[in-house]
């Protein structure tokens, strides 16, 4: 396996902007406000930032939807200013990757603005239109998918007398990537453009969807009494030219930039032999990816939100294995993506640990910040996850969230039984497992004011999570024994030259898949191994031993209790990560 690209030891940090800083005061995050924490990302030990898109948007889906890729949301800043962040990285030693969001546009994009004119204006392709359907002369959408964020997957337009194709909101209208000349409009628009200014790579939103099944079978009806069926991941998945194109875009508008350039695909549900199609150094297609076989467990998306569960500790080790094996075959020189935090999910400390105690919320949150430091493959931690920032409570109200689907989905289920207590409790289970605006509370920065160091506004462009006052940069910057001290701790230890090969490039063995407390696995790299064994539970739990290793033989090289072990080396208390040198 290759070890020289500056990507694969790199440790990358995501800023969401909307709500990391906000300098001037108008309630919303921008980007002279990162640039003042430029600094702080830097000591974290952070190589590269990762950062949600500032383009110019209506914010339908904050940013996710594009309507100039040539300039920045004016709320977010300017191009001067997207030049001085890129300065601000680069004089740092950092690079600066942007989200590359090309299945869709917004539907005020002027291409968009002008495909919707009439069936035959010079872009009446680079959307996907289909005539409509009659059934017993009602006109209908041109099929029953239902599309990702709820509802049809197809929004009619009077003008042309057709619908167009989205697999999210009606506000991103889906490119055609069959149609080569908008793909050259993509890729001189979208990427040369800014390599040409500067940056270093791309994280590319949902890559896998750019070619769909346009033959638009209908979905099998799986939910009867429901107008739209959930898409077959067939039908608009991995679709036919993913790899053609992908090596397109490579030669086209990626290679002219040189070699270091590096993408990371936002890959979901693709099967692991695939996965290497895409990610295999030989195709040069994708870098790596984002894989989320493990966050998926006790969702079901053919059941109501409230009948979701908890996670299964075996299911998630399963998809940590899924992704940690990517690196397995040599000869195909792949790599893979250590993260659990981004702006579409919760935030793991409560999701996967405890946060309903001081003492359970600092021991599982650095108990995390251990599994993601000793896994291969390139690390990501999502701004706020290194302070070990905490999910929105069970009753926050619906009217404060701010992410679009989550919304209509809960006011629609809502809507099924009003006044019933119980039921809104199951969903917001249901929302504390998957909604979006966990992680898009403003970065808690201090506790001295109303809006935790983030604003000076008197409004948040959304609200605080009350935990501020107990959890925040301030509070632990430079204080020993802090999560944020821990987590630099074990960025320093994953790129420590003694470590570096094995936590970063290491073999992974997962020992007890079927385990619901614990997470035991074995890193090795040449002769040297190391045991990690995570208690992912509340209660003391004993070390699952491998036949014919003596722990008591081991050193221990990091754990996150400060104290010494109780008892014998086999035994975890709650929450106790431990990493043993075992050979
Ligand atoms: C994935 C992004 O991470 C998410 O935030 C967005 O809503 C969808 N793709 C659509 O672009």
């Amino acid at each position: 396996m290759s070890t020289t690209k500056w990507w694969k030891s790199a440790v990358g940090y995501q800023i969401w902007p909307a709500s990391f800083k906000d300098s001037n005061g108008d309630g919303f995050g921008d980007i002279p406000g990162i640039i003042s924490k430029l600094d702080y990302v830097k000591s974290l030990g952070v190589d590269f930032i990762w950062l949600s898109p500032t383009y110019d948007s209506p914010q339908h889906d904050w940013g996710y939807d594009i309507s100039n890729y040539e300039d920045i949301w004016p709320k977010y800043g300017t191009l001067k200013d997207m030049d001085a962040l890129i300065g601000g990285c680069h004089s740092r030693g950092m690079k600066l990757l942007l989200d590359l969001v090309l299945n869709h546009t917004s539907d005020e994009h002027a291409w968009f603005e002008e495909s919707k004119q009439s069936r035959d204006n010079e872009k009446a392709d680079w959307y996907i239109w289909r005539d409509p359907k009659f059934v017993g002369g009602v006109r209908r959408a041109p099929n029953n998918w239902k599309s990702n964020f709820g509802g049809s997957a197809w929004t009619y337009v009077p003008e042309r007398d057709q619908y167009y194709f989205h697999l999210c909101l009606s506000e991103q209208p889906d490119l055609n990537w069959e149609n080569p000349a908008t793909r050259e409009a993509i890729y001189e628009s979208a990427i040369r453009f800014w390599l040409r200014r500067g940056i270093d790579g791309f994280r590319d939103d949902v890559v896998n969807h750019y070619s769909k099944d346009q033959s638009f079978p209908d979905a099998p009806v799986t939910a009867p009494n429901d107008e739209f069926q959930l898409m077959l991941p067939e039908s608009f998945l991995n679709g036919p030219h993913m790899h053609e194109w992908l090596q397109e875009q490579r030669r086209k508008a990626l290679a002219p930039f040189g070699d270091d350039i590096v993408v990371i695909g936002e890959l979901p549900l693709t099967p692991t032999d695939e996965v290497l199609r895409y990610t295999s150094s030989h195709n040069r297609e994708l870098d790596m990816v984002f894989d989320f076989e493990w966050m998926q467990s006790g969702i079901d998306h053919s059941k109501g939100m409230d009948e979701w569960s908890a996670p299964k500790l075996s299911e998630v080790k399963a998809g940590f294995a899924k992704a940690q094996g990517f690196l397995n075959d040599k000869a195909l020189d792949a790599w893979t993506t250590s993260f659990m935090e981004n702006h579409d999910c919760p935030r793991t400390v409560s999701k996967y640990g405890d946060d309903t105690t001081p003492k359970s919320w600092a021991a599982s949150a650095k108990m995390l910040s251990m599994l993601l430091c000793t896994l291969s493959g390139t690390l990501f931690v999502y701004q706020g996850q290194e302070i070990g920032m905490t999910s929105l409570p069970a009753d926050f109200a619906v009217e404060d969230m701010r992410d679009k689907p989550i919304i209509t989905r809960l006011r629609a289920d809502l809507a099924k039984r009003p006044n019933d207590p119980e039921y809104r409790s199951c969903l917001m289970r249901g929302f504390s497992y998957v909604g979006r605006d966990h992680n898009r509370t403003p970065v808690q920065w201090d506790a001295t004011s109303p809006g935790a160091g983030f604003t000076s506004a008197a409004e948040p462009w959304m609200k605080v999570n009350e935990s501020y006052r107990s959890i925040n940069v301030q509070s632990q910057l430079g204080v020993s024994g802090s999560v944020l001290e821990f987590w630099k701790r074990m960025i320093q230890l994953r790129k420590h030259v003694d470590w570096k090969d094995l936590l970063i490039f290491g073999h992974f063995q997962l020992l007890d898949p079927a385990s619901e407390e614990t997470f035991t696995f074995v890193k090795s790299f040449e002769k040297r191994s190391v045991l990690v064994a995570l208690n992912f539970s509340g209660d003391v739990q004993r070390v699952f031993v491998p036949d014919g290793l003596d722990l008591s033989a081991s050193e221990v090289l990091v754990s996150n209790y400060e104290d010494a072990p109780v008892g014998d080396l086999q035994t975890l208390r709650a929450w106790e990560g431990r990493v043993y040198i075992i050979s």
